[in-house]
């Protein structure tokens, strides 16, 4: 039980070794450590060629660093998993391999945090082969993906379908079309895969108007944007017939900063609590609710900053604070008078996008919000690492670390001997 007890004090990771300067040190609880190596191990995984996808098995090691742009750094180790890099899953879908036959690998990574978006910036890792029949250099190179041209004729009924599926299957107000394809590689096997990255952008047509893209829908110039990275199967009689892919969404440039100050059309700004703004407001806070899938319903807290502008319509640009309500959307159709502001509840941040035309009965509001960081503490079971300690031996000295397991898959092919009880504080007495 002693043991248990330091482990439970002890919620960070590895104390002080070698600290950088000014770098502080992430806990298994904060959801920031499994965002940010899931985004490392996402791409590490996406550019593998060939084989399985490898899982994530402990963080040992994670730090922060504010400055211009949070920094991030982590030390995580991995295991060879038992779906291939071409299966279309993700990491999380797939079980550990057998634990002798398993690849392992220790990966180092740095990221860096845009718009609460991680991006990978460095990243290396070093893989130790299973012990599985070795394969050789020629097993490995049958029907490796080549790289192929990005104009290829090929991908465009593969791309079409790619983006199709995206504004099939994503909640955002807007059809998006392709941007520009990053790198295309393909594998003969009995038919075709392709594995393309891509960028994607936001038109102007509202899927609430358009049910596909169409010619004359044409990208926003500050419209949200997306990076791609698609896996298909083409079949030898030509269809798709598998698919995969995943997008990082970003959010376009502020129209803010696009427009220049005092000139007629422009955007002008309006005080925040001007009526004009009352049904703007109206539609930002029922678009919020609409597209933000949380239980209660959220309303609007402070606006903070407004503008208008008149184009063939007018255009409003406003950027406010809603926070969460006791309405729930269960008990209630929409949000009324009578719901009051949670004192615990969430805060979100929102830039809001009214376009209206009254003569036509016209609105198409696109609202996109940030949660504020409020220290709020988190329900247990949230977070998906337990904390375990870690005898690490080297060059003689043995010493506990801290480091954060992956709670998701732990059926197979644990290392050493980790306890079989989630050592968590809600299942432990002393
Ligand atoms: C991986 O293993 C799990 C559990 O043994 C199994 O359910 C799953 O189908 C396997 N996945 C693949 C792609 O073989
Ligand atoms: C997208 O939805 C349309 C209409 O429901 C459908 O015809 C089309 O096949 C879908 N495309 C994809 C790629 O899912
Ligand atoms: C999108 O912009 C194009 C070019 O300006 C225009 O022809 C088209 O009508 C616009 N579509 C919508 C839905 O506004
Ligand atoms: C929300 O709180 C207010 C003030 O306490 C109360 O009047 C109202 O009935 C509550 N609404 C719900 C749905 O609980």
């Amino acid at each position: 039980m002693k043991l248990i007890t330091i482990l439970l004090l002890c919620s960070r990771l590895l104390p002080s070794l070698a600290q950088e300067e000014g770098a502080q040190e992430l806990n298994c609880n904060d959801e920031t450590v499994f965002q940010a190596v899931d985004t490392a191990l996402k791409k590490y995984n996406a550019e593998l060629e060939s084989g399985n996808q490898f899982v994530l098995y402990r963080v040992t090691k994670g730090t922060k660093k504010d400055g211009a742009e949070t920094l991030y750094s982590f030390k995580y180790q991995i295991k060879e998993g038992n779906c291939s890099v071409q299966s279309g899953l993700t990491w999380q879908d797939c079980d550990f391999k057998d634990a002798e036959e398993a690849a392992t690998g220790e990966c180092t990574t740095t990221l860096g945090k845009k718009e609460n978006k991680f991006s990978v910036a460095t990243q290396i890792c070093n893989i130790t082969p299973g012990k599985g029949p070795k394969k050789t250099e020629e097993d490995l190179c049958v029907g490796c993906f080549q790289p192929i041209p990005m104009d290829s004729s090929d991908l465009k009924p593969v791309l079409k379908h790619a983006v199709e599926h995206f504004n099939n299957n994503t909640k955002h107000t807007h059809l998006f079309a392709l941007r520009e394809v990053k790198s295309a590689h393909s594998q003969v096997v009995a038919g075709m895969n392709y594995k393309i990255i891509y960028s994607i952008v936001q038109t102007n047509c509202s899927k609430e108007d358009f049910p596909s893209l169409r010619e004359d829908c044409v990208p926003l110039p500050y419209g949200d944007h997306g990076e791609c990275t698609g896996h298909t199967h083409v079949d030898i009689h030509n269809t798709i017939a598998g698919f995969s892919q995943s997008c990082d969404l970003y959010p376009g440039d502020d129209l803010f900063e696009l427009l220049p100050k005092n000139c007629r059309g422009c955007p002008r700004e309006i005080p925040v609590d001007s009526p004009e703004l009352k049904e703007a407001l109206g539609h930002s806070i029922a678009q919020l609710n609409a597209q933000h899938n949380h239980i209660f319903y959220f309303k609007i807290d402070t606006v903070k900053k407004a503008t208008s502008q008149v184009v063939a319509g007018v255009i409003y640009v406003i950027e406010f604070i809603a926070r969460e309500t006791n309405c729930s959307k269960q008990s209630k159709t929409e949000l009324t008078a009578d719901c009051e502001t949670k004192h615990l509840g969430q805060s979100l941040n929102c830039n809001a996008n009214v376009y209206m035309r009254p003569w036509e009965n016209k609105v198409v509001p696109t609202v996109r919000c940030q949660a504020l960081d409020m220290m709020i503490s988190r329900p247990p079971g949230f977070s998906p690492f337990r904390l375990v300690r870690v005898q690490e031996t080297k060059e003689g000295t043995t010493r506990l670390l801290n480091s954060c397991e992956y709670k998701g898959r732990l059926s197979k092919a644990r290392a050493g001997p980790a306890p079989d009880h989630q050592a968590e504080a809600s299942t432990v007495t002393s």
